[in-house]
């Protein structure tokens, strides 16, 4: 039931108590049983970011002129983010909302880039086939190509396809560290390489990786370069909101200089509302989320970060290798942490189910699928839960062997037919009109089956949420009718295909 708008104004605690009731409903990520969308800590620490924000919340970071109290966080924030990814003074860059929000400006200033540089008018840009949909939106938003570079067997961008693929219209080339689906980081060296060499330039997103791939390496572990030390990477997008455990709504996009950074500027000379220059995608900008930002960065410094990557890094290698040790289950390729993904090694086991399992035991899992999988994206939180994740995951597969029926019901059927319907545009516009409905004015929140499951469709980052299907107006609605109209076209389909012409 929405609310309207009170004809008379509320109190204050009256409002502050019914919103503290609303998260009521929302994942129990307190507790360590969310593996997606949330990087906490604890309590004091949340009041600590909470304090920086609102000290902020009603400055704009809009014009960089009128706030210079921001300005200076941006500029602090920008310059610890290039040298912690190895650049050197000359590392410029934004401080934007979000992971999305730097790639789509990736897209956009390669794309703007190549055409007054190049006269590139049909764009094309590469990504592996693991790039995070940020950049499937990026495509579509700005027109942009995206030509996808296939994987090798450990999941990485298959760099012996690459320089075939780049062309006249190629402006620009993705690699991630790591990637979303697995985990696993691309090889930026052999690719940034091939970028050189081709004139191309060449982002790397890491928007994961940017505050604890750093971190791993001082802390001793051997990782690939992947950084502004490979000399054909000219961009990399990093998220404070993150691994960086700041408040939402903070991500960085650098430039390796700012003849880049220029093509990603935006100007209005003759707006009757005056000359008008924005550096980013949003107008106002949030002064607050840069406020948290700068006080996180500040608060947990090098050492703080060192102490929380080290937690993350084992709390997933003791989850991979607790995995590894269940027959049933695979590791999908050779993930470098914090995140990873899991498939079934035992054709009696369906991961949907486990996936349905573990949300009967209390955990929100994202699906992945191409391969199928489980996804865990680990925070130096969840080193307190492993050992209760792993028994649990022990106990789901266990159930899910004993009774393989499982794999038809609830969720799992679901996950399972939008990962195997061959006809990838109903998928496509099935899930368009069930998650365009959750907006209808009466449209409720989707849950796919069980009471605790994870991603829905079209979300793939998207926790479960705890609501029931049924739409206000008491019409079918829901995971339930919008998979029996997916399961019925599909079957239309396939007999139409079965029924010989005459
Ligand atoms: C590799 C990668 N890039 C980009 C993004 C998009 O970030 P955001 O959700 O902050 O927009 C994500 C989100 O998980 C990601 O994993």
């Amino acid at each position: 039931m929405t609310e309207p708008l009170p004809l008379e104004g509320r109190p204050a605690d009256e409002v502050l108590r019914a919103l503290q009731q609303f998260g009521t409903q929302d994942p129990d990520y307190r507790h360590g049983r969310l593996w997606s969308l949330v990087y906490w800590l604890d309590e004091d620490y949340d009041r600590f970011l909470g304090a920086a924000y609102q000290g902020f919340s009603s400055a704009n970071g809009l014009n960089p002129g009128a706030f210079k109290s921001l300005k200076r966080l941006e500029s602090e924030v920008i310059a610890s983010v290039a040298t912690l990814l190895g650049g050197d003074d000359e590392v410029c860059g934004v401080v934007t909302s979000g992971g999305t929000e730097s790639c789509l400006l990736a897209a956009k200033t390669y794309r703007d880039l190549a055409r007054a540089t190049r006269g590139v008018k049909r764009p094309q840009m590469i990504l592996p086939r693991s790039a995070h949909v940020a950049w499937f939106k990026a495509a579509e938003y700005f027109r942009v190509e995206p030509k996808l570079l296939a994987l090798d067997q450990d999941l990485r961008a298959d760099v012996a396809r690459l320089e075939a693929m780049v062309n006249r219209r190629t402006v620009m080339i993705l690699g991630s560290a790591p990637g979303y689906p697995h985990g696993t980081i691309d090889p930026i060296e052999a690719m940034g390489e091939i970028a050189a060499r081709r004139g191309v330039p060449m982002h790397v997103d890491a928007c994961v990786g940017g505050f604890i791939l750093p971190f791993m390496e001082m802390n001793g572990h051997a990782l690939p370069p992947w950084d502004y030390r490979v000399k054909g990477v000219t961009s990399i997008s990093a998220d404070v909101h993150k691994y960086g455990y700041a408040a939402k709504g903070a991500s960085t996009i650098t430039y390796r200089n700012l003849e880049l950074l220029e093509h990603q500027m935006f100007v209005c000379q003759d707006w009757p509302g005056g000359v008008f220059a924005s550096p980013a995608l949003l107008g106002t900008r949030p002064g607050g989320a840069y406020a948290a930002a700068w006080a996180a960065m500040q608060y947990h410094g090098v050492s703080g970060y060192r102490e929380l990557a080290r937690r993350a890094i084992e709390a997933f290698a003791r989850i991979r290798d607790g995995v590894r040790a269940m027959p049933e289950l695979r590791v999908l390729g050779d993930p470098s942490g914090p995140l990873l993904a899991y498939g079934s090694r035992d054709p009696e086991v369906a991961i949907y189910a486990v996936g349905d399992q573990m949300g009967a035991r209390g955990w929100s899992v994202n699906r992945v699928q191409f391969p199928e999988g489980l996804h865990a994206m680990v925070t130096a939180q969840h080193l307190d839960v492993v050992e209760r994740y792993l028994a649990d995951l022990r106990e789901a597969v266990a159930a899910v062997k004993v009774d393989p029926t499982l794999a038809s019901k609830g969720s799992a059927a679901t996950y399972g037919m939008l990962a195997n319907v061959p006809l990838r545009g109903m998928v496509r516009q099935r899930v368009l009109e069930m998650f365009a409905r959750q907006y209808a004015r009466d449209g409720a929140p989707l849950a796919l089956g069980g009471a605790h499951e994870g991603s829905s469709p079209g979300a793939a980052s998207g926790a479960g949420d705890r609501s029931r299907q049924s739409g206000a107006s008491g019409r079918p609605s829901g995971a339930g009718a919008w998979v029996e109209g997916l399961a019925l076209r599909y079957a239309q389909w396939k007999r139409r295909r079965n029924t010989p012409r005459r």
